[in-house]
């Protein structure tokens, strides 16, 4: 796992799209795992100027949401799958159908999650899954609790998830829908590089469990320790509860140019 503390959000997120820039220039027809809420924005909007700038191509590459929720409008402002075509896919030149969403909107949700599963194995499974985290440390939407393989599935948002992501329901929690379909632990371990991006105090205490904490089903995130190549790029307010965080700036500082993260 490393540990990357930069001076700013737009700092991390520069780093995490040219991440992805390089992969992308090394295999155009990469798969990405795309996160929504707050956290990623600024690495799609870096993503975006690379697009127009540098003529950064998405024409072959393909994408997965981590989740969606379920029981929301179907053309509801806020369904993972409008924010993605708002926020990246609409912005760039993926191909029409080259992203997708879990189907949130399915009879039969459990098929609906078997199919996910089985198309990001087609595709060839994740290059690079960019990761948020919540307050409570889940990644994509597997709270406390969530088995560490679990695979893509239902689930049940905690309340504190709910009043986090009220914000996006104009601070309506009755609006933001109980259940969700997300990509599972099991899941997100199976991408081959994995970057998770946290700014802000609010998220130093989960960061701080998750990179320091004991591997636990309580603390999601954890399960990064488990994985032979996570990222975690933080901010310093993020970074704030990190007992090693001088090492962690210090390997960074002292990295060889050729390596990448
Ligand atoms: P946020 O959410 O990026 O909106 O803070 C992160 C998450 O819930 O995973």
């Amino acid at each position: 796992m490393e540990v990357v503390i930069v001076d700013s959000p737009a700092a991390g997120a520069d780093l995490a799209a040219d991440a992805i820039a390089q992969l992308l220039r090394a295999k155009p027809a990469a798969v990405l795992g795309l996160a929504t809420g707050s956290t990623p924005l600024g690495v799609y909007d870096a993503l975006v100027k690379l697009h127009e700038q540098e003529g950064l191509s998405f024409a072959q590459a393909r994408g997965f949401a981590l989740d969606e929720y379920v029981g929301l409008p179907a053309d509801h402002p806020e369904s993972y799958r409008e924010v993605l075509q708002r926020e990246i896919v609409g912005r760039v030149d993926f191909a029409p159908g080259a992203v997708r969403t879990p189907d949130g909107w399915a009879s039969d949700l459990s098929a609906a999650c078997l199919d996910y599963e089985e198309a990001i194995a087609e595709a060839g499974g994740v290059d690079l899954q960019i990761l948020g985290i919540g307050t409570d440390g889940h990644i994509g939407f597997n709270e406390p609790s969530s088995s560490l393989a679990s695979p893509t599935r239902v689930k049940t948002l905690t309340v504190e998830t709910r009043e986090d992501n009220a914000r996006f329901f104009d601070g309506d929690m009755a609006a933001v829908p109980k259940h969700v379909l997300t990509q599972g632990i099991g899941t997100i371990l199976r991408a081959r590089h994995l970057v998770l991006l946290a700014w802000g105090a609010n998220k130093a205490e989960a960061v701080a469990a998750t990179v320091e904490g004991p591997v636990n089903s309580m603390m999601p995130a954890s399960a990064l320790q488990l994985h032979p190549h996570a990222t975690i790029i933080v901010d310093d307010a993020a970074a704030a509860g990190l007992a090693q965080a001088d090492y962690y700036r210090y390997v960074f500082a002292n990295k060889p140019d050729w390596q990448g993260i």
